[in-house]
């Protein structure tokens, strides 16, 4: 269940309508920190040791996603992604090169996959000691789910590219890991090639739910939740934020070894009107559905 290069997730790189209204949300609301502010952009962070979760760049009328980036094991496991990613039919968009311009700094890698998915994978960035643990701020990113209109091809990619396995596939999302957590990168079974969402690991269960509360109090209702998952055994809370992405608090989400044996849609069936284990929360409506599918890749 360990990828043999990819160590985890990083961050996201986002284009946003306004870049002051998604720095004041992400901060107020949200509880990331500033790490950095530069010309046209603002870097986010968490409590644990990553520089910084999200990469906000000022945009154009919608929201897009530029780029995940995940961390490589070593240089050697970064130029072997840069030989993988383009046998399995990757489009490099910048080879291995420092990332001066970066506030995490390293190496990084940029690609996308067939269908325009980019990929950035770091080496050498920075990471900060573990900050004091503040209450309810997300601590890192743990999972993003990417949708696909050909979940086999982009299951396949992401096995050959990055070396991830798959962990559960159910009739809506492709799961797929490269260390302990259940899923860090998910495939969600589409028409299309959109971002379908972002998850905060939070502290613990009452930080998911006082989440849920300071969003609500900020008028921004909880979408879906609060609820535990199937696949990953994860609390959630979903949330659109002021522009129309979708964003997760989740907490205890499972942790896997490689004896984590695979289950499929046929084994992750629930019974009539539910669609976690709880059953306290409606299943997502129309509003958190149609958003999952509108954030596209920005184009090079
Ligand atoms: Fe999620």
């Amino acid at each position: 269940m360990s990828s043999a290069w990819i160590a985890g997730l990083r961050s996201v790189a986002l284009n946003m309508p306004d870049l002051a209204q998604a720095e004041s949300f992400y901060t107020q609301v949200w509880n990331l920190d500033v790490a950095e502010r530069r010309d046209g952009a603002v870097y986010l962070r968490g409590s644990g040791s990553d520089a910084y979760l999200l990469a906000l760049h000022q945009g154009g009328p919608v929201p897009q996603i530029r780029h995940v980036t995940l961390r490589a094991h070593s240089a050697d496991a970064l130029a072997a992604v840069a030989d993988a990613a383009v046998a399995a039919g990757a489009t490099v968009i910048a080879p291995i090169l420092p990332l001066a311009d970066d506030p995490a700094g390293g190496h990084g890698l940029t690609f996308k996959d067939p269908h325009g998915r980019v990929f950035q994978v770091v080496h050498g960035d920075l990471q900060r000691a573990e900050a004091a643990e503040l209450q309810d701020r997300p601590l890192r990113l743990t999972h993003v789910v990417l949708n696909s209109h050909a979940v086999d091809d982009t299951q396949a990619f992401l096995a050959r590219a990055l070396g991830f396995t798959l962990a559960d596939r159910t009739v809506a999302i492709a799961f797929m890991n490269c260390n302990h957590d259940h899923h860090t990168l998910a495939v969600g079974i589409s028409d299309n090639d959109a971002l379908n969402h972002i998850a905060f690991l939070m502290p613990d269960f009452e930080s998911v739910m006082r989440g849920g509360g300071r969003m609500k109090d900020a008028g921004f209702a909880i979408q879906w939740g609060p609820g535990r998952h199937g696949p990953g055994n994860n609390l959630f809370n979903y949330f659109i934020d002021p522009f129309g992405v979708v964003i997760e608090y989740t907490a205890e989400v499972e942790q896997v070894d490689a004896h984590y044996q695979p289950r499929g849609p046929e084994d992750w069936k629930w019974p009539p009107g539910r669609v976690d284990q709880w059953g306290i929360s409606p299943p997502p409506g129309p509003g958190l559905k149609e958003a999952q599918r509108r954030v596209l890749f920005a184009p090079d």
